[in-house]
């Protein structure tokens, strides 16, 4: 499989724009996701058998190594990436209302590297899209691994606000998540990092 993986499918999607190569990939996985039969194939045969589980914040990951936020913005290849072998899989970073993100071209490959810079800008489809999805799947307990959901502000939505913001994610998404990341840290969206400083009072 990695043989496979680096002689072939790297090398086909490094020759594709980065962001279509990022597209195939999540629709791959969406496709997998959806697809019962293979999926459980998957599950079976390509997870992990010696990876050492761990718990932590009261939850019990297969493995160390999970797929981080930003590859699947809108929950539509969690499944797929879960049945690929992830000791846990974080969708997001979703914001309270659907927004395109910056302006393409915003994902840089350095394959040389094994690199990529993004700077998307947290395009998603809104926290109300994200859970009308999660809603139809297996929820807490029934999956193969845990699922984070991490939230984000609006763009167009001032810092003095943001609160209102991380609070609409949070309270419609924190009862589908296994676990909720507040991401004040993404570079991408103007003035996000000043979050991390609490004001004087
Ligand atoms: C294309 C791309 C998109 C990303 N989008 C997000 C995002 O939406 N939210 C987020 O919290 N992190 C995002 N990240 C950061 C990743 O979640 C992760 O923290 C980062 O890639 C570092 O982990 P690594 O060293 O394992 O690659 C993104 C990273 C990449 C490469």
């Amino acid at each position: 499989m990695s043989f496979l993986y680096e002689k072939v499918i790297s090398k086909a999607l490094y020759s594709l724009d980065p962001e279509t190569a990022h597209q195939v990939g999540l629709r791959g996985m969406g496709l997998l996701g959806a697809c019962a039969p293979l999926r459980l194939l998957m599950e079976r045969s390509l997870t992990p058998k010696g990876g050492r589980p761990i718990e932590a914040f009261g939850l019990k990951f297969p493995n160390h190594i999970g797929l981080a936020a930003g590859f699947d913005k809108d929950g539509i290849g969690w499944r797929g990436a879960a049945a690929l072998g992830f000791g846990h899989v974080e969708v997001g970073t979703v914001t309270p209302k659907a927004q395109p993100g910056n302006e393409k071209p915003r994902v840089f490959a350095t394959p040389e590297l094994n690199a990529v810079v993004n700077a998307y800008g947290f395009p998603n489809n809104g926290a109300q899209a994200l859970h009308d999805r999660l809603s139809k799947q297996p929820g807490r307990g029934q999956r193969v691994c845990p699922l984070g959901i991490n939230i984000g502000k609006n763009k167009v939505t001032a810092n003095e606000q943001a609160h209102e913001d991380y609070l609409v994610c949070f309270k419609l998404l924190a009862p589908l998540a296994d676990y909720v990341v507040v991401n004040i840290s993404s570079p991408n969206t103007t003035g996000l990092r000043a979050l991390q400083i609490a004001p004087r009072s």
